[in-house]
């Protein structure tokens, strides 16, 4: 009865009231099963017993799983030869990234979360870096039923000691050469693995976000840093009580390899259907706390691709490759990530834009402000982007693109150490996020992305009348109970163009994250309806649909990280619920009871 404007299809289920509970809740009409749990086998069979020793972990599913990609496989796939034309709904392949580890919910002994330097068993610290990284896993639908497929040939792990590539305009750098690899092209490992993208030519993107965690500092030997080095790395807030994996891999302190950092911030692209292809980090995407990286593909065009820096005032980047896309061309397409322009974002006051591109020898980016190269102003990115004068932002997180609009929107998850607002990032103390929509330059549908200005508008603003967080108006009219969240991090679109926004961060407003869904044009715009809920502790990570968009994969991530949770005394034992089994963070696939599309 509502007139059909370009997805402005609104949310069809009722929405849920907030939550709290030791489980989770789908929306009625709807179920979600769990498919994959940390410590399961790539073929979702169980651990042998916890904790989960290193040599089990190297091959099992990861802990903290966050982005998730659903790949279609058909008969040619199977056949190693076509595939990428599919869209296969029922049999596909799943690629999950593990974004980090928590030891205390992993293995007894840990006072609580912020013990973390108290793991000094070496078996312990292995277990905790194999436990990260990316898993692919191979799935089925059978009578609406998802299962996981038991020793198929695409499964895979990556984990901080995978060979990776190093390709693009900082490949080879000096500054990316360590004392064990003297040639700046190859480096074990991706590390902070939070969201990610997917390519129409079929391989898959992932994220290095908070990959300095890992690493640490040692005071007695600083001197040992090189000073630009220090400055850089500081940027990233490495930490002096950080870094415990240097107890079995000396690379991860920076006083012993002050380069090694340098080879993690990137994108990484890799191609899931060949599980003996090397993945490759994509220095022309530039070296940040990289949330994910979305592409706009259209044919004859450049591959325009998003990417949120996510820290406290850092900014939101596009990069534009420099050949076209060609539809269907693999053999082409494959590289298209390797070269092109990197763009930092100005959201000027008046709700236009521009997007400034990061070169060498332009402006200030010369050896005055200590670029000497490309590949310079590409690991140091952050500097390169604040010399250009881009917006600081609210923790850039997922850049999602509306299929139907083709406007792209920008969530961004909290920032509460600000002292002053800027148009885009309006409230200057903002502890329930927002989001921010940016239109290029065309109308809706056909939108030129890679065009250097645009406007923009704020979609919405997390938090709630009662927080005093949402202004008037905003949100075109009264929420129903359960419609606001806060902290948007990882987004998706649905077929219909809803736009459906995962939370991290509502559990400090007094309800457990989930997952929301609203329309974002027409007389329903901005109007959230909560349709999942977590268990206690979790953020909620993924949401991916299948091409039918009949099934979301969503994952769990971190359940029983409330604060006084540890091993022995979780929060939830979600979702074994056995007192024997640590809460474990896993994949749940949400299906509607009558088989039709989620969200209708
Ligand atoms: Fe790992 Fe920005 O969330
Ligand atoms: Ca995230
Ligand atoms: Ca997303
Ligand atoms: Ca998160």
């Amino acid at each position: 009865s509502r007139p059909a404007t370009l997805g402005s299809q609104p949310p069809g289920f009722a929405g849920m009231p907030h939550r709290l509970e030791t489980f989770h809740s789908v929306a009625e009409g709807y179920r979600g099963e769990v498919l994959i749990r940390w410590g399961d086998s790539l073929g979702g069979q169980p651990p042998t017993r916890f904790p989960i020793s290193s040599e089990e972990q190297r091959d099992r599913f990861g802990y903290n799983n966050d982005f998730i990609a659903y790949s279609p496989l058909d008969q040619q796939a199977a056949n190693g030869t076509e595939h990428r034309a599919s869209n296969n709904s029922q049999h596909g392949l799943l690629s999950i990234n593990h974004e980090n580890c928590y030891p205390h919910l992993m293995f007894p002994g840990f006072k609580n979360r912020f013990d973390a330097e108290g793991l000094t068993n070496d078996e312990q610290v292995k277990s905790s870096i194999y436990s990260v990284g990316h898993s692919v896993i191979e799935v089925e639908k059978i009578n609406n039923q998802w299962r996981v497929i038991d020793n198929s040939p695409y499964q895979r792990r990556i984990t901080p000691f995978t060979a990776i590539e190093i390709t693009g305009p900082a490949a080879g750098s000096e500054r990316l050469k360590t004392s064990k690899e003297n040639t700046g092209r190859q480096v074990l490992g991706t590390l902070g693995n939070c969201a990610g993208g997917k390519t129409p030519w079929g391989t898959v993107l992932i994220a290095e976000e908070n990959f300095s965690e890992f690493f640490g500092l040692d005071p007695a030997h600083i001197a040992n840093i090189p000073d630009r080095e220090l400055t850089n790395h500081r940027r990233f807030a490495v930490e002096e009580e950080g870094g415990f994996w240097a107890r079995v891999d000396p690379r991860f302190d920076v006083t012993n390899e002050p380069h090694e950092m340098n080879r993690f911030g990137w994108m990484v692209e890799y191609n899931p259907y060949d599980p003996d292809s090397i993945p490759q980090k994509r220095t022309a995407l530039g070296r940040f706390e990289h949330e994910g990286a979305t592409l706009v593909c259209k044919e004859g065009q450049p591959v325009v691709a998003y990417s949120g820096d996510d820290a406290e005032h850092q900014y939101l980047y596009r990069f534009v490759s420099e050949k076209a896309y060609r539809e269907g061309d693999h053999q082409h397409n494959q590289y298209l990530l390797e070269s092109g322009t990197l763009y930092c974002a100005v959201f000027n006051e008046d709700g236009t834009g521009q997007w400034l591109p990061l070169l060498y020898g332009q402006g200030p980016l010369t050896a005055e402000n200590g670029f000497y190269n490309q590949a310079d102003v590409l690991i140091d990115t952050r500097l390169a982007a604040q010399l250009l004068g881009a917006t600081k932002m609210d923790r850039p997180e997922d850049v999602e693109t509306n299929p139907h609009t083709d406007r792209t929107y920008v969530a961004l998850t909290k920032n509460k150490h600000k002292l002053s607002a800027n148009a885009a990032n309006p409230k200057v103390q903002n502890p329930a996020g927002h989001i921010v929509e940016i239109l290029p330059p065309g109308v809706d549908g056909q939108r030129d992305h890679s065009q250097h200005y645009f406007s923009w508008d704020l979609l919405l603003l997390g938090g709630s009348d009662q927080t005093g967080a949402k202004p008037q108006g905003l949100y075109g009219g009264q929420l129903e109970e359960g419609g606001w969240f806060a902290n948007p991090d990882n987004i998706a679109f649905d077929a219909r163009g809803r736009l459906w926004i995962a939370s991290d961060g509502c559990q400090s407003f007094g309800f457990a994250d989930g997952l929301w869904c609203t329309a974002t044009v027409g007389e329903e715009r901005a109007k959230p309806r909560h349709f999942f809920s977590c268990p206690t502790g979790a953020e909620l990570c993924g949401p991916e649909f299948t091409p039918d968009g009949k099934t979301l994969f969503a994952a769990v991530q971190h359940p029983a990280t409330d604060y006084q949770s540890r091993y022995d005394q979780p929060s939830t034992r979600w979702p074994d619920f056995d007192a024997a089994i640590p809460p474990r963070p896993s994949i749940v696939a949400i299906t509607k009871d009558n088989g039709g599309l989620i969200g209708d």
